[in-house]
């Protein structure tokens, strides 16, 4: 097990298979990368299948219990059920995706071993949905959260990031999730750190306060600070059924602190903080050895973005850590 030195154990890896994407949703943060606008052609610096996999046997090795692979979109990998098939044994895998190749792909993807899938979906209203993916595949989205859901590969987490365009779909959506089997609802706060736009970001704890008006029962969970809110449809007496979380990681010390992954982009870096990107790490040639040792480094230089590389200033403002910076850089 790899630990940082602020006591974070690694134990989750999130795996960007590619950075092109067939949506271009006007918040998307690129796993930190920024833009996704580019060539749909295969690139040729995504990472090879066989690199990704001798990156997981690597992390296999020192316990890492459960990857993500995300993108870009990641269905755009023709060799995405082969990556899937040959994650080491044990670890839990899953898969953050638009949703469009879904239908006809997701019973392949489970038969390969992938236990569960979250769908980006921010509006139930297809104009609206238009508007923020810059896309016209909302029909495509609904039919892939169907397959996935038929496929097994449940609970499907629908991922809908809160901000000014979306915020009035939140109730429809927490609807939606409440009376329809296998689906949950992650409502992710907008991080405008890499996407700009900071003035879309709406009040997250007015979101909150609402859905615990709302909730039957919510739940605290330590792990990533994170509340559970217990929801039932509508007009019914039922017990609760659909189960909403949120995602709040903006200036949120205690977010950083249960922080215990780390990140690799398409071109096979390390990164330890999604914040940030002048922590790239590259593996050289991605032999084990090499892994072995970026992937401690990676760990070994870790520390919480809000806590440590961001600080509040004496009016309470974060700002960056000068310290930091100067013994990062000179290190
Ligand atoms: N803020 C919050 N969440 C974001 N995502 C993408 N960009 C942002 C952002 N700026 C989320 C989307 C997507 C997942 C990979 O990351 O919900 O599903
Ligand atoms: Fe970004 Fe995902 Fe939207 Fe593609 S679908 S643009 S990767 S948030």
């Amino acid at each position: 097990m790899l630990v940082d030195g602020h006591g974070r154990e690694l134990t989750g890896v999130r795996v960007s298979l590619t950075d092109r994407c067939n949506f271009d949703c006007v918040y998307c943060h690129n796993e930190g990368l920024g833009d996704t606008r580019g060539p749909m052609e295969p690139a040729d610096d995504e990472m090879s299948t066989d690199d990704v996999v001798r990156f997981l046997e690597v992390a296999a090795e020192f316990d890492v219990d459960s990857v993500k692979f995300t993108g870009g979109e990641p269905m755009l990998r023709e060799d995405l059920e082969e990556i899937v098939r040959r994650v080491p044994k044990g670890m839990e895998t899953s898969l953050t995706t638009n949703g469009t190749f879904l239908p006809g792909r997701a019973a392949a993807l489970r038969d390969a071993g992938l236990d569960r899938v979250n769908v980006s979906q921010d509006a139930l209203d297809p104009t609206a949905f238009q508007e923020v993916t810059q896309s016209t595949q909302y029909d495509a989205v609904l039919e892939g959260v169907q397959a996935a859901v038929d496929a097994g590969l449940t609970p499907v987490k629908l991922n809908m990031v809160v901000f000014e365009q979306t915020a009035g779909y939140v109730p429809e959506m927490v609807d939606h999730v409440a009376e329809t089997e296998g689906l949950q609802l992650q409502l992710i706060e907008y991080m405008p750190e890499l996407a700009g736009r900071p003035e879309w970001a709406v009040d997250i704890d007015r979101v909150h306060g609402w859905l615990e008006e709302q909730a039957d029962h919510v739940e605290h969970r330590e792990m990533h600070h994170r509340r559970r809110y217990w929801v039932s449809p509508d007009d019914s007496d039922e017990t609760a059924t659909g189960m909403v979380e949120i995602v709040d990681p903006v200036g949120n010390e205690t977010f950083c602190a249960n922080c215990h992954r780390v990140r690799v982009t398409h071109q096979g870096f390390l990164k330890g903080c999604l914040n940030r990107n002048d922590d790239l790490k590259p593996m050289g040639e991605m032999t084990k050895p090499e892994i072995r040792e970026a992937l401690r480094e990676t760990v070994a230089d870790r520390v919480p973005y809000y806590g440590e590389y961001m600080v509040r200033d004496d009016d309470g403002e974060w700002v960056v850590n000068e310290e930091y910076i100067e013994d990062y850089v000179g290190a």
